[in-house]
């Protein structure tokens, strides 16, 4: 207890997807609960945690690099405590402590609010391991601690875990079952940040299509319920939900996105494959032509609506064929923005018991390359459409080229950078495009903020 009194300082480092950052978040507030400070100084730490991620080999490698920078501050100060937290910790476990000696606890996902009391431990020289995943944990109650920079746009973590066992995927192993939060404590986080002065949230979950909370029969709420009483809180509320699965997403939520403005008109629905043959293969539960017919619907009952994927290249047994049917994909679809990825395979997946990784690390690069290619022109393209058109710009800051240029994003998620006037981090502006850059939109505001 003494080390608390003279308030000992975390400093937490965070990898990976956004449930990741929101989890930060999480655990920032219990800690400060029982009296522990954050710091951004990690030399004047007296706790480092790293809240990791497991999703590609390349992933974790950056986690055990980090880990031999934290060895070395630990060499001078000896006092210092390691934990590892998240994903990699969920699956490695006390291999974490065996393979790296200077970690000192180890903690998995559903296990945080055991953290004060597993550094207390470690500070009397106690490792401790903790990775035990929950059915229930949803850490409603918990209000995060904010760790953005400009207080505007904040993560809400609507559900946990998956249920989808996608062949190749690590998640469901190290996040554990699916359950979704009380609606009234979403609510309610999303209330308060509306009154902090925040603009914007996105719901996040690994697939926001299937949140179901159904205490009784009475009191079910679908995705699409909990969408449109988000949305009502406030029209000056933007929201924003990722990530949406392809073989649940219902006309139903397309349908509400359009009736509310502030319900941002985009959408991620990673696709990861244009062929039938290897998205059976992956597990995904959907046939290229489902997924087509899906991106139809959104093209239809959203019109303005902007479209992002994720693709992964190089799965077992992807052939050239299926390599040109996941090219013609992203060509019939349009994507304004993809993340793409080479598969990696992941320890005790289905795909690593039963599928050999057997696409070459040469093909794989080719195949990648010629995918990044191809959204590089794509993205350029619809880049160039929104030339001579005016949007409503939510500003998140300053531009890093200059303090004289805001930069803020469209409701189809596209960063648009423009001079500053009088209107400031916050404010929604009217704004209208007249250049782009490979990465941003460039425009001049329309009219003048009036004070
Ligand atoms: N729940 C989301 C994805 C979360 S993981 C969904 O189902 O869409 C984010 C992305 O990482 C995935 O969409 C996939 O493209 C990629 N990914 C997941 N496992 C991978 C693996 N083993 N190798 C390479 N990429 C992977
Ligand atoms: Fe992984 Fe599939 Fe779940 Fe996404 S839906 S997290 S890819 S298992
Ligand atoms: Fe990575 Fe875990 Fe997210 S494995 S992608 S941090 S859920």
């Amino acid at each position: 207890m003494e080390k608390q009194d003279i308030s000992t300082k975390i400093y937490i480092e965070t990898y990976g997807c956004q449930m990741n950052v929101a989890d930060s978040e999480i655990v920032v507030s219990i800690l400060n609960e029982s009296g522990y400070e954050k710091t951004d100084d990690i030399q004047s730490a007296d706790v480092i945690l790293v809240n990791t991620c497991s999703i590609r080999e390349n992933a974790e490698q950056r986690v055990w690099g980090r880990l031999d920078v934290f060895r070395q501050i630990k060499k001078k100060n000896p006092r210092l405590t390691i934990g590892v937290i998240g994903c990699m910790a969920e699956r490695l476990k006390e291999k974490l402590i065996e393979e790296e000696k200077a970690v000192d606890i180890v903690v998995g996902p559903d296990a945080y609010r055991e953290l004060p009391r597993l550094l207390e431990n470690a500070g009397t020289g106690q490792k401790a391991v903790n990775v035990i995943l929950s059915r229930e944990e949803t850490y409603a109650d918990i209000s995060p601690v904010r760790l953005d920079k400009n207080h505007i746009s904040a993560f809400v973590s609507i559900m946990r875990g998956c249920n989808n066992m996608c062949s190749y995927c690590i998640v469901p192993y190290v996040r554990g079952a699916e359950r979704s939060r009380d609606p009234k404590s979403i609510l309610k986080e999303i209330e308060d940040l509306q009154k902090q002065g925040y603009k914007e949230v996105t719901l996040i979950g690994q697939n926001v299509d299937s949140y179901n909370w159904k205490p009784d029969k009475s009191d079910k709420v679908s995705f699409s319920q909990l969408l449109e009483m988000v949305a009502q809180i406030s029209d000056k509320l933007r929201v924003r939900f990722s990530t949406s699965h392809p073989k649940d997403m219902s006309d139903e939520v397309l349908y509400t996105m359009s009736k509310y403005k502030n319900i941002c008109k985009h959408i991620h629905l990673p696709a990861q494959s244009g062929s039938t043959r290897v998205l059976e293969r992956m597990k995904r539960g959907y046939s290229r032509e489902w997924y087509l017919n899906r991106i139809n619907a959104i093209k239809q009952i959203i019109p303005d609506c902007a479209v992002s994927t994720d693709i992964m290249t190089g799965f077992p047994g992807e052939t050239e064929q299926d390599h040109a049917d996941t090219i013609n994909l992203m060509k019939e679809v349009n994507y304004d923005f993809a993340y793409m990825f080479k598969y990696s395979e992941r320890p005790n997946t289905y795909a690593a018991r039963h599928l050999k990784d057997d696409i070459q690390e040469s093909i794989k690069t080719q195949r990648l390359t010629e995918i990044i290619d191809l959204q590089n022109e794509l993205s350029e393209k619809s880049k160039k459409e929104d030339l001579g058109k005016t949007f409503e710009v939510l500003v998140e800051g300053f531009s890093k080229k200059s303090k004289d240029y805001l930069f803020g994003r469209t409701s189809q998620n596209k960063v648009v950078v423009f001079p500053r006037l009088n209107h400031t981090i916050g404010d929604y502006v009217d704004v209208e495009i007249i250049d782009c850059t490979s990465a941003t939109l460039i425009g001049e505001p329309t009219s003048k903020k009036i004070n």
